[in-house]
């Protein structure tokens, strides 16, 4: 694992884009599957600003990783809204390869197995990039969640629900009960994981995904399990980690860590 620490929320936010950045910069076509959510929002914002230095988008695919049941793309509360908002609408990436599942697809069952072909069908994502919940969750795979799961309706825990309400004017009534999701299969799937949290709220759930055990009762622990993982934090999304001192240690050491930050100074900070 890659665990990067790192003093505040921005620079989280602006290391996460570099090392998307460095990925779509070494491949001819990268393929990556994205995730929304206000930590995400941040890095969605670096995108842009390297976008308006120059930066390329034009040859990426992309998948998000779930959507609201019952909300129609153009709702300002679905995550397809978001995307075109912070992302998609601001920069040259090609619209036609975007790819979320249809909140208010006339059949959901149909839904889903059309989000599983497309996914199949593009074969590995190069990089998934992932929130994680309070509750551990990744995707909308809330606890207990199979780590064998793929694309699927799910139905969302009231402390999830709670803790998006804020995107629906904190009307919990209006925060749909279901969602559509990439399953953990599904994300393990993908060439390399890209973990994101910031925030004391967060500390817990990173501390059992990093250093607990692996349980269907914390659906993020199944990183563990892939083989290419990197985990970007702040202070206080990692107090919780044991280990820190030696993942400090191991950063400073690691030159893929130290390249991610000449990404930073070109892009960023000209
Ligand atoms: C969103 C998603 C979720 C979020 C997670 C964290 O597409 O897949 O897993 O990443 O709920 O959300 P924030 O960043 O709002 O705390």
């Amino acid at each position: 694992m890659n665990i990067v620490i790192l003093e505040n929320a921005a620079k989280v936010e602006e290391y996460t884009a570099a090392l998307i950045l460095s990925e779509i910069q070494h491949r001819p076509y990268p393929k990556l599957g994205l995730a929304t959510g206000r930590t995400m929002e941040g890095v969605y914002k670096h995108l842009v600003q390297a976008y308006n230095r120059g930066f390329d988008f034009s040859n990426i695919t992309t998948f998000n990783l779930d959507e609201y049941v019952g909300l129609s793309p153009i709702d300002e509360a679905s995550y397809r809204a978001y995307m075109d908002k912070h992302f998609f609408n601001q920069t040259n990436v090609e619209r036609a390869r975007t790819h979320l599942p249809h909140g208010l697809a006339e059949s959901m069952v149909d839904e889903v197995e059309k989000y599983r072909s497309l996914l199949e069908e593009a074969g590995s994502l190069d990089l998934q990039l992932l929130g994680i919940g309070n509750n551990g969750h990744i995707g909308f795979n809330e606890p207990p969640a199979l780590f064998g799961s793929e694309t699927r309706i799910i139905e969302l825990s009231e402390e999830t629900r709670q803790q998006n309400a804020g995107a629906f004017e904190n009307n919990l009534e209006d925060v749909p009960t279901h969602a559509i999701t990439m399953g953990i299969n599904t994300i393990l799937k993908a060439k390399k994981l890209v973990l994101v949290a910031t925030g004391p709220s967060k500390a817990e759930a990173v501390a059992g995904a990093i250093e607990g055990p692996l349980r269907a009762s914390l659906p993020a622990s199944a990183i563990q399990l892939h083989h290419s993982v990197w985990i970007i934090l702040d202070i206080a999304a990692a107090n919780q980690l044991k280990l820190q001192t030696y993942y400090h240690r191991q950063a400073a050491n690691s030159t893929k860590i130290q390249e991610v930050h000449d990404y930073i100074d070109k892009y960023m900070r000209s």
